[in-house]
């Protein structure tokens, strides 16, 4: 059985249709991507997946559990965390304090969420440095390390991921890019959308590509890179 698996899924924006019969699968432990043009429907995706698109029909499928039955605070709890378009850290709480409000799932723990405090900062230590400094100040690459780490203070065993890498500088991209391949080594399944097709291919095992709300193509990251079609379209080259 896929730890998620899609089937037959429409949504809707107040009437206007936006997914189009989205159906895949993603096994535990892959790391996946979703490319695809701007409003191809990925950001829809992640956020139907997170219970946050109300007008939606077919299944969600986490470990057999149908997403679309439930509320959407249900969803964290199931292990499954969201990091959304932009970088929403609070600006005027520390990086802490973001940090810890991604506990929240796990408030009966609180050795658990110290250790795994500890485990963001070593994967993050630029955020170990600046514990204390307000969130707002902090670069755009930091804010987006923080959102990441927010998201794993959760403990999650599926991270979504939108767009980590916009607007961020090449170098920070590459630290970023090495801390989403060291989180999937942790056992984190991945599932990331991205607009650098080349960034997202080369982390991602496997990828989808969207186009109007459809999944046009699916196949290993690999293949992709040496698609003609990809190389065109999402490439350039
Ligand atoms: N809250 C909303 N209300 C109404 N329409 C929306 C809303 N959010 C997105 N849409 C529409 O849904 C379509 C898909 O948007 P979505 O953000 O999912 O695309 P995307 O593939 O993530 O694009 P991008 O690459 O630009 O982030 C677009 O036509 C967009 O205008
Ligand atoms: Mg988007």
């Amino acid at each position: 059985m896929s730890m998620l698996s899609i089937q037959a899924l429409h949504a809707s924006y107040d009437g206007a249709p936006v997914l189009h019969g989205i159906s895949l699968d993603v096994e535990q432990g892959s790391f996946v991507a979703v490319i695809g043009a701007n409003t191809a429907g990925k950001s829809t995706l992640l956020r139907t997946i997170s219970g946050l698109v109300p007008r939606r029909s077919g299944k969600i499928l986490f470990n057999g559990r149908d997403l679309l039955q439930m509320p959407a605070h249900e969803i964290p709890v199931l292990g499954i965390a969201h990091v959304p378009e932009g970088r929403q850290v609070f600006p005027l709480m520390t990086v802490e304090e973001n940090l810890m409000l991604g506990a929240y799932v796990r408030r009966q723990d609180k050795q658990g969420v110290a250790d795994t405090l500890e485990q963001v900062y070593q994967q993050f230590p630029r955020l170990a440095e600046r514990r204390k400094q307000l969130a707002g100040t902090l670069s755009g690459g930091e804010q987006q390390m923080a959102a990441i780490g927010r998201a794993l203070m959760g403990k999650p065993s599926l991270l979504l991921l939108d767009e980590p890498s916009h607007g961020l500088a090449p170098k920070i991209v590459q630290e970023l890019h090495d801390a989403l391949i060291r989180i999937h080594s942790s056992g984190v399944t991945m599932m990331l959308i991205e607009q650098n097709t080349q960034l997202a291919l080369s982390v991602a095992k496997q990828a989808f590509v969207m186009q109007s709300g459809r999944i046009v193509l699916e196949g290993s990251s690999d293949g992709m890179l040496n698609d003609p079609r990809i190389r065109e379209a999402f490439l350039g080259i």
